[in-house]
């Protein structure tokens, strides 16, 4: 298939302040269509909304993925990717779940490449910045009908972005959700599905409401065992050890997760994948044992937590503040995105100049 580009005539004005994060998108968007049995019409072309039939599928039934990866500049202003393959790869597992139809992964990576290359200028070069990539696939056929849709719109826009939290590295604080479930095993939990992110809001909005930052959520049957933190993996650093919960179906294979479970192994850390039981970490926050909790994530990239509440009472982590590890992961990741630290595992990708 060809990629047709086009590029805009009138490029738009880059944010000068913070960028916080996803409210600005760059000049270009890549799209691609699914219809007749095949995916089609790949392009490049100046960003711009799209017409949609008020009837089409994805707007009823979420039927829809997405990805979340970012581009970066090293010192001497080439353009890197951060395991965007990795990317690519857990849409098409995600596009898998929800009867998408599977495409081409080599042409959407080298597409997604090409609109990076293209927008280059968009990617920032602030401490803690960088472009996000937001692939995206929807169903389009307009037909109120609960099945699978024939008529799908792929599409990849590029937003310039700082920190995900407005407080920056600064120690978030979890409300342990008890009434509400994020996931279950068997569902879509474990696949970056548009759905998953719409039912996890009310619990957010309480959370919030209470004064805290985020949800630690847990299992959906026992309510006992920890599963993620808002839109993050999350890992508890527990008389020396690092544990994370085991992908046991309901949970996001993060690839920062996997990246970090790389990097704590070669910093010498012990790493378990388990199920971390709430009861047994709030009783280790109580005696100290618990030393750092973060959570990991493309966006937030590592956000320390400073405490959490657990059926009314208030743990403390670390004193409330981010801890060394934390720290030395944060640095870890970032210098290898940059490109200032040296990347031995190949996860940095150098894309070539246009
Ligand atoms: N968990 C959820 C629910 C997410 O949305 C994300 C973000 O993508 C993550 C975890 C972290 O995954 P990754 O590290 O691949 O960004
Ligand atoms: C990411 O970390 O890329 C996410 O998708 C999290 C959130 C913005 C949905």
């Amino acid at each position: 298939m060809e990629l047709k580009i086009t590029k805009t005539q009138n490029p738009k004005t880059k944010p000068t302040g913070a960028l916080g994060f996803g409210k600005y998108f760059s000049d270009h968007i890549f799209t691609m269509e699914y219809s007749g049995g095949e995916w089609k019409n790949a392009q490049i072309k100046p960003y711009e909304p799209f017409m949609l039939d008020p009837s089409c599928s994805v707007l009823h039934y979420a039927q829809g993925v997405f990805e979340g990866a970012k581009a970066f500049k090293n010192a001497k202003g080439e353009v890197l990717t951060f395991r965007l393959k990795d990317n690519v790869d857990r849409m098409l597992d995600s596009a898998d779940r929800v009867c998408i139809p599977a495409f081409d992964k080599a042409f959407v990576l080298d597409a997604i490449e090409q609109i990076i290359l293209i927008d280059q200028d968009w990617i920032p070069s602030g401490e803690g910045t960088a472009l996000y990539l937001r692939p995206t696939i929807i169903a389009t056929e307009p037909a109120l009908g609960v099945r699978a849709a024939d008529r799908y719109l792929l599409y990849c826009i590029l937003s310039p972005v700082g920190a995900y939290y407005s407080g920056g590295l600064k120690p978030v604080r979890l409300y342990v959700e008890q009434k509400y479930v994020r996931a279950a095993v068997g569902g879509t939990g474990g696949h970056k599905v548009i759905g998953n992110y719409a039912a996890s809001l009310k619990a957010g909005e309480n959370a919030k409401k209470l004064g805290y930052d985020q949800v630690m959520w847990l299992d959906a049957f026992k309510h006992r065992y920890v599963e993620e933190v808002g839109a993050m993996n999350i890992f508890f650093i527990c008389g020396g050890k690092a544990l994370t919960p085991a992908l046991s179906g309901s949970i996001l294979p993060g690839i920062t997760r996997r990246s970090i479970i790389q990097l704590l192994r070669d910093m010498g850390i012990e790493v378990e994948e388990t199920a971390v039981d709430i009861v047994k970490m709030a009783a280790a926050a109580k005696s100290g044992e618990l030393t750092e909790v973060f959570g990991t994530g493309t966006a937030a990239v590592i956000s320390p937590v400073g405490g959490f509440c657990y059926k009314g009472k208030d743990y403390v982590v670390g004193g409330g503040a981010m801890g060394k590890v934390s720290e030395a992961l944060y640095a870890q990741l970032t210098g290898i995105q940059n490109g200032r630290i040296e990347d031995k595992y190949g996860w940095v990708k150098k894309l070539g100049a246009i």
